[in-house]
């Protein structure tokens, strides 16, 4: 059972970022800031883990069923998206790059067990080699990565492939759940200072969404006559609730830059209606990831999941629209990212 439920967040959608992309790049002709980066774990992996050795992949059909350009892992060479950083070309590295990575955490041990994976640390080590390559291209590069927009998506994995696995993790011996969100937050505090120390000045930072509403954690621990798995989504909160102040406070101490917190779980929150029900589109194998080459449910529109943990592509774009354009004032606070794009 263990094993069973190592895999989730692990492998990558497209979906959503390059939704997110649309806006900010392709919208409407002119791109809207000159450079996007990317940061986080399977969420937003668009093929950095294709080499790694590692279980946490998903270049294979049906992945990638609803991205124009079908499966990303192997086709998002193309100069219109934002390449992964592992095989992006100094050309490239003007317009922004994705250092994302499938089953990678806040912490640095999160996800090993299923093999490598390239941690937020190492994601901004990444960053920093790309910012000292741009030095050599650009006449003012301090400038230019000013008005990029950097997005963070990344904490699912320091619970789903960390602190939810006693067998293979110390975290959940060692802290408590408000413990733990303090050690995540110390943690992510430098991280995110390191990012703005690289140059950033506009971040978005992800909360995490219900995770325990992810399929998977459904039928890993049932759901007591709930819609979701209660207790793993009041840890999430424990996190989030963290997450957002922290926003707040580097607003304050660091006022040169825009630090806006996105507030995921909001956003996919059903909302009137019917709630789609939590169940994968595709068929799954043990470990929660689409079966290669499966053909996945008919109607995606009708499915929040498209495997037992990531979002389908209709829910990866309402995340998209809400982020860069906020409908209720808690999807993006203090800031939606259009906001970002608009101001210089
Ligand atoms: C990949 O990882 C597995 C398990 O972690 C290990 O047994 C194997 O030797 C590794 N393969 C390579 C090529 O490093
Ligand atoms: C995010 O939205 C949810 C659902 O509306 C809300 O309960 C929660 O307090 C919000 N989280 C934060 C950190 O603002
Ligand atoms: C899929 O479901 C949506 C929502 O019910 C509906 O609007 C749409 O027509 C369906 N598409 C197909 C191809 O059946």
């Amino acid at each position: 059972m263990a094993r069973k439920l190592t895999l989730f967040f692990s492998f990558f959608l497209v979906a959503w970022f390059t939704q997110l992309q649309r806006f900010l790049v392709f919208g409407h002709g002119e791109p809207k800031v000159p450079c996007y980066f990317i940061f986080g774990d399977s969420l937003v992996d668009s093929g950095n883990n294709n080499d790694l050795n590692t279980s946490a992949k998903a270049n294979y059909p049906p992945y990638g069923c609803d991205f124009p350009e079908g499966v990303s892992g192997q086709n998002l060479g193309f100069k219109n998206f934002t390449p992964p950083y592992n095989t992006a070309t100094n050309e490239d590295l003007s317009t922004g790059v994705n250092y994302g990575s499938g089953s990678a955490g806040i912490l640095e041990d999160t996800g090993c067990h299923l093999g490598d994976r390239v941690s937020l640390e190492r994601q901004l080590k990444n960053h920093e080699s790309v910012v000292t390559r741009l030095a050599l291209q650009l006449q003012n590069t301090e400038e230019h990565l000013k008005k990029c927009v950097y997005i963070i998506n990344i904490g699912n994995n320091d619970f789903i492939n960390n602190y939810l696995m006693p067998n293979n993790y110390p975290s959940s011996h060692q802290y408590n759940l408000e413990q733990y969100a303090d050690v995540l937050q110390k943690h992510y505090t430098q991280h995110l200072k390191t990012l703005h120390r690289l140059g950033g000045r506009k971040i978005a930072v992800f909360g995490l969404g219900m995770l325990g509403c992810a399929p998977a954690e459904i039928e890993k621990y049932g759901t007591n006559g709930k819609p979701c798995v209660e207790w793993i989504n009041d840890a999430v909160s424990i996190f989030n609730n963290r997450l957002k102040p922290l926003v707040d406070e580097l607003n304050v101490v660091l006022p040169d830059a825009k630090f806006t917190f996105i507030n995921m779980s909001n956003i996919l929150a059903p909302r009137g209606g019917e709630p789609l029900p939590n169940k994968p589109c595709c068929l799954v194998r043990e470990d929660g990831q689409c079966i290669p080459n499966s053909i996945p449910c008919p109607n995606r529109s009708l499915s929040v999941y498209l495997d037992s943990f990531h979002p389908t592509e209709i829910a990866n774009r309402v995340l998209a629209q809400r982020s860069y354009t906020s409908i209720y004032t808690e999807d993006a606070s203090p800031y939606d990212i259009g906001r970002f794009a608009r101001e210089s």
